[in-house]
């Protein structure tokens, strides 16, 4: 027992300072009677310089650091490396993490990262590289990975060589990158067939990225220079519950858009240069929030919301915006929506 707690008092110590005593440590691995196992006391004995250590997690965040440090504990599971300085990651860097399921390296100024540095992360699920210098998303990231995030980097070009093989993927965040639609290549994403979420906003691209996996439920491409919703692009995705479009530059939807995407719930179109409302709406089933506002709609049909026939079962919209658009809304028909319960769903506002 009392050694147990001597050696309580060395991790500490160790925690804060380079200070190791190996013998005397190895000694202390003899008393098994605290209920830390031996694997524990060594791993975080382990501990690089200024970064803490706990429970397989290793936080090396906010130190000023110029690179990766060295010999980082075998069988940590999350290392944080965000807010330093780290320029580049090199082969090697990462070695021996077998376990390590999320790299955290947000906030640096990564400008290279080696062919093989990820390859012996055979575990890794999240890997967060945003705010960074990067040009091209990394090759040969591991096939476990499920979340990508690299959103404010310098990334221009998107390879589909780049996600080969990422069967597992989930989640993908690129916004606010200096990307083109035509640095996307066709098909792209198209391979991963679990993938969920897309996030590619505040961006250059002008259409929709083509070759869209159909397992997708959230695409959000908010804050581009898209000019016209094509109705190709989205079809086959019948999982597609969110889409946001606002602030773009779009003027037309095509017709067949809706019944493409049967299951959406929220279309986001606010803050674009729509003359009409989008064709579709009042036969689409789920469809619940349509964001409208600050756009360029000067008419609202008596049909363009609501079904036609009574009887026809759709889900109640929840927000309608139409505010900011060129709209007389006294002189909107007043059956125009006659399948909205809530009267505060709806919001029509006055255009100045
Ligand atoms: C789309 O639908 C609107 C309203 O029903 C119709 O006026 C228009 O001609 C259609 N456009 C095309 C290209 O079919
Ligand atoms: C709004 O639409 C009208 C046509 O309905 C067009 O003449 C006008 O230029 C448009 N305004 C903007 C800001 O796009």
């Amino acid at each position: 027992m009392k050694a147990t707690i001597i050696f309580l008092l060395l991790a500490q110590v160790s925690w804060a300072g380079p200070f190791q005593q190996r013998g005397l440590f190895d000694f202390m691995l003899e008393d098994e009677a605290s209920g830390i196992g031996p694997d524990d006391r060594v791993w975080a004995l382990m501990c690089p310089f200024r970064c803490q250590c706990h429970l397989r997690v290793v936080q090396c965040s906010d130190l000023g650091l110029e690179k990766v440090p060295m010999d980082l504990p075998p069988d940590t599971t999350l290392l944080d490396l965000q807010n330093n300085k780290i320029t580049e990651i090199k082969d090697g860097d990462f070695k021996n993490l077998k376990n390590l399921h999320t790299l955290i390296l947000v906030n640096n100024k990564i400008n290279k990262i080696s062919p093989g540095a990820f390859t012996p992360l055979v575990k890794l699920e999240r890997l967060y590289l945003s705010k960074n210098h990067l040009k091209e998303l990394p090759e040969k990231m591991p096939k476990t990975l499920q979340e990508l995030r690299a959103h404010e980097n310098e990334i221009s070009k998107v390879r589909k060589s780049v996600f080969n093989g990422l069967n597992h993927m989930i989640v993908i965040e690129l916004g606010t990158n200096p990307l083109k639609s035509s640095g996307i290549e066709n098909g792209a994403f198209q391979g991963m067939k679990r993938l969920s979420y897309i996030r590619i906003a505040d961006t250059n691209i002008n259409t929709i990225p083509q070759g869209l996996p159909s397992s997708l439920t959230e695409l959000h491409l908010d804050g581009n220079k898209i000019t016209k919703v094509d109705a190709a692009s989205l079809k086959g995705m019948n999982n597609l519950a969110k889409l946001g479009l606002s602030f773009n530059s779009i003027s037309t939807v095509d017709n067949a858009t809706l019944a493409n995407i049967p299951h959406l719930r929220e279309l986001h179109l606010d803050n674009n240069k729509l003359i009409r409302v989008p064709g579709g709406l009042a036969e689409h089933k789920f469809i619940q929030v349509v964001s409208l506002h600050n756009n360029n709609i000067s008419e609202v049909g008596e049909n363009d919301f609501c079904p036609r026939r009574y009887n026809t079962k759709r889900a109640s919209y929840s927000g309608v915006s139409l505010f900011s658009n060129p709209l007389r809304y006294w002189d909107i028909p007043p059956t125009t929506f006659r399948c909205v319960y809530v009267s505060s769903a709806i919001q029509l506002g006055n255009y100045k």
